[in-house]
């Protein structure tokens, strides 16, 4: 049977309300990798040893996703993982090393290695996520995100065996042995999947999907090889949480816009390549948009800044469904105090979708 749809207790938040293309108190914002280097707070927290080791720590966790909704008031909190965390507990041999990303023991690069990947069993394999999401539940003020890796992206991981410029051997799988490539990604859809489930049952408000690399391919490869499970995705998801909102994000997307539009999701990102009004006409109607200050932006002075975020603000227009965001993550070199003046701005400034008193 199919489950009545959700209703939350962050229904009305200005984040969930924009999510859903409907009128909002205040252009909601939070930004990509909120938590993390840029914060004195997070590096006097998070002590030595791989981002693994602390994202097993329920109650760091739940420290480390406060830390940004206190310091810049934002308007949703991203949970502290990592999208190679369901790869990494069924034992696939990924860890995350310190300024370099995501590095695998053994890349994928035949059928033998899909033995590597069984289904993911949360209350088994990650059990420390159920109870991170629901510590955070209880006690945030604020609408949780949870999210998962889009399977390009993580799939790029596995593949490349850590970060790639030109992603030569994920390409070259894709094309040349098609079989074997959708059976990976139907692999890492599947698990992306149960991870997302198990967060939106521990009590998570809305889930983003970071298929962060896909705009490395053409659109018409990105329609054949990656959309279905991203599409499937987002089906299942629709079936078993109904009405939670959901957001995709890719960097360099700009291409892909008009056919991420079509994949299911509500929301979909946009990075700084394409402004907003542009975004608006490649997605179409009925479909939120999130982003897109240049990060880099944030690294200047305070006056460049505000009239960054302003020219976004303009180009958001007035329609509902949007959420300010940055075109990508937090820099870590980036000032905090700057992005705490971004939330003031966005709040005193947006107009998309903000009720105007009657
Ligand atoms: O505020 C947040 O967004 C925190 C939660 C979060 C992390 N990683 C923590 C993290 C999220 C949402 C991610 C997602 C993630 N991880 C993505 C998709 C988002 C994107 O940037 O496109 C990707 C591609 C990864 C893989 C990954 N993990 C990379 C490329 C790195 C950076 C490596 C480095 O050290 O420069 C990581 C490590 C990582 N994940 C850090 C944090 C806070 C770095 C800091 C640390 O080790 O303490």
């Amino acid at each position: 049977m199919v489950p009545p749809p959700r209703s939350g207790r962050h229904d009305g938040s200005a984040f969930i309300r924009a999510c859903r293309s409907q009128s909002v108190p205040h252009v909601p914002v939070w930004f990509m990798r909120q938590a993390g280097r840029s914060l004195p707070e997070y590096r006097a927290e998070r002590g030595a040893g791989s981002i693994l080791d602390a994202i097993a720590q329920p109650e760091l966790v739940a420290k480390l996703t406060r830390q940004p909704v206190t310091r810049y008031n934002t308007d949703a909190a991203i949970f502290f993982s990592d999208i190679v965390v369901p790869a990494a507990a069924i034992g696939f041999g990924v860890d995350v090393v310190p300024g370099v990303g995501p590095v695998v023991s053994r890349p994928f690069t035949s059928k033998d290695d899909l033995q590597r990947l069984r289904p993911l069993e949360p209350e088994i394999d990650t059990p420390y996520v159920i109870e991170a999401v629901r510590i955070l539940a209880e006690e945030l003020p604020v609408p949780l995100i949870g999210f998962a890796g889009g399977p390009f992206t993580v799939a790029s991981y596995l593949v490349e065996g850590g970060p790639s410029r030109n992603f030569t051997r994920v390409k070259a799988l894709m094309h040349g042995e098609p079989g074997l490539w959708h059976t990976l990604i139907d692999r890492l859809t599947d698990l992306a999947l149960a991870s997302l489930r198990s967060q939106l049952d521990a009590g998570a408000d809305a889930v983003q999907v970071f298929d962060s690399w896909a705009g490395i391919l053409t659109p018409r490869h990105y329609e054949e090889l990656v959309l279905p499970a991203t599409r499937r995705l987002f089906a299942e998801l629709a079936v078993s949480h109904p009405g939670t909102p959901t957001i995709l994000f890719g960097v360099g997307t700009g291409e892909l816009l008009p056919l991420m539009a079509t994949a299911g999701s509500g929301v979909v990102g946009v990075d700084w390549r394409v402004p907003l009004d542009d975004a608006r006409r490649r997605v179409g109607p009925g479909i939120a948009l999130q982003g897109n200050l240049d990060p880099a932006l944030c690294l200047s002075t305070w006056p460049v800044a505000a009239a960054e975020t302003r020219e976004v603000l303009l180009r958001a227009g007035t329609t509902p469904g949007y959420i300010f965001n940055l075109g990508h993550g937090v820099l870590p070199e980036t000032d905090p105090t700057i992005l705490e003046e971004v939330v003031r701005l966005v709040h005193a400034e947006g107009l998309a979708g903000v009720e105007t008193p009657t």
